[in-house]
């Protein structure tokens, strides 16, 4: 594996089956086991975990389920940003390997014809005085039968994702590392902005149990989205689940 011209070496951990790729990296941080840049990929997981304690359902073989380990970013706007450039990486790596074009759901919901086909989970470890970054990554490319509760809003990518199953993983690496080291984030920020299915939509959510709803306006260089409420009032979001009233 390349990053900016030098080699960098990659550790991979495959499983069959495995409960979480995201698990099973930290716990391959915490035994000393695991030194980043590493990542740990699975063809089916048991307890595949999403944003928010909801759970990730990942069948054998029709998807692609990583989880790839980094330092954390020192630099605040790269940290900041830490989502927004997985997110961008994984939209990146689809297009290479597939000529499909993705759409981005804020935070990290990556969207095609208005169906989920991939979603992004970012953690932060703790380990020997570092911090990690574990970005688990779940991209359904051929599951065709979900259960009840996501038959209306999951998807696939179908083919051609398919026949890149294979390549598409350290597609995903690669972009990922190129989009970690680019510099302060201001051009992947617009290439988010870009493939944004949010902005200039009308959206709702909820805070403290109070609903809101406004249009999505802008994301700010944390990644905040700025949600404008009417009155001359906006509302920053740093993270949570939004609704889109209508689909671009
Ligand atoms: C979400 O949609 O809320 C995020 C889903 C993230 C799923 C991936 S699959 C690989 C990695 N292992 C997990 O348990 N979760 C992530």
């Amino acid at each position: 594996m390349k990053k900016g011209g030098a080699a960098l070496d990659v550790k991979w951990y495959r499983y069959d089956t495995i409960d979480s790729t995201s698990s099973e990296a930290r716990r391959l941080l915490q035994s000393g086991a695991l030194t980043p840049p590493a990542v740990v990929l699975a063809q089916a997981q048991t307890a595949g975990r999403g944003r928010q304690g909801k759970s990730f359902y990942s069948p054998g073989k029709t998807g692609i389920y990583m989880s790839i380990v980094v330092d954390f970013p020192q630099e605040a706007s790269s940290a900041a940003l830490l989502t927004i450039r997985a997110g961008v990486a994984v939209s990146d790596a689809i297009r290479e390997e597939t000529g499909i074009e993705t759409g981005i759901k804020w935070v990290n919901d990556i969207f095609l014809d208005g169906r989920k086909v991939c979603g992004i989970l970012t953690e932060s470890v703790l380990q020997g005085g570092k911090r990690r970054a574990i970005i688990g990554i779940g991209i359904n490319v051929t599951t065709e039968s979900f259960p009840p509760e996501l038959r209306s809003t999951a998807g696939a990518l179908g083919l051609p994702g398919a026949e890149r199953m294979e390549s598409l993983p350290a597609a995903v690496l690669t972009q990922l590392l190129r989009r970690l080291s680019d510099g302060n984030g201001r051009d992947v920020l617009e290439e988010y902005k870009k493939r944004s299915i949010v902005l200039d939509r009308i959206v709702s959510y909820e805070r403290d149990g109070i609903p809101y709803e406004g249009r999505a306006a802008d994301i700010n260089a944390d990644g905040a989205l700025i949600v404008e409420l009417g009155d001359g009032k906006f509302d920053s979001l740093q993270s949570g689940e939004i609704s889109l009233k209508t689909w671009k």
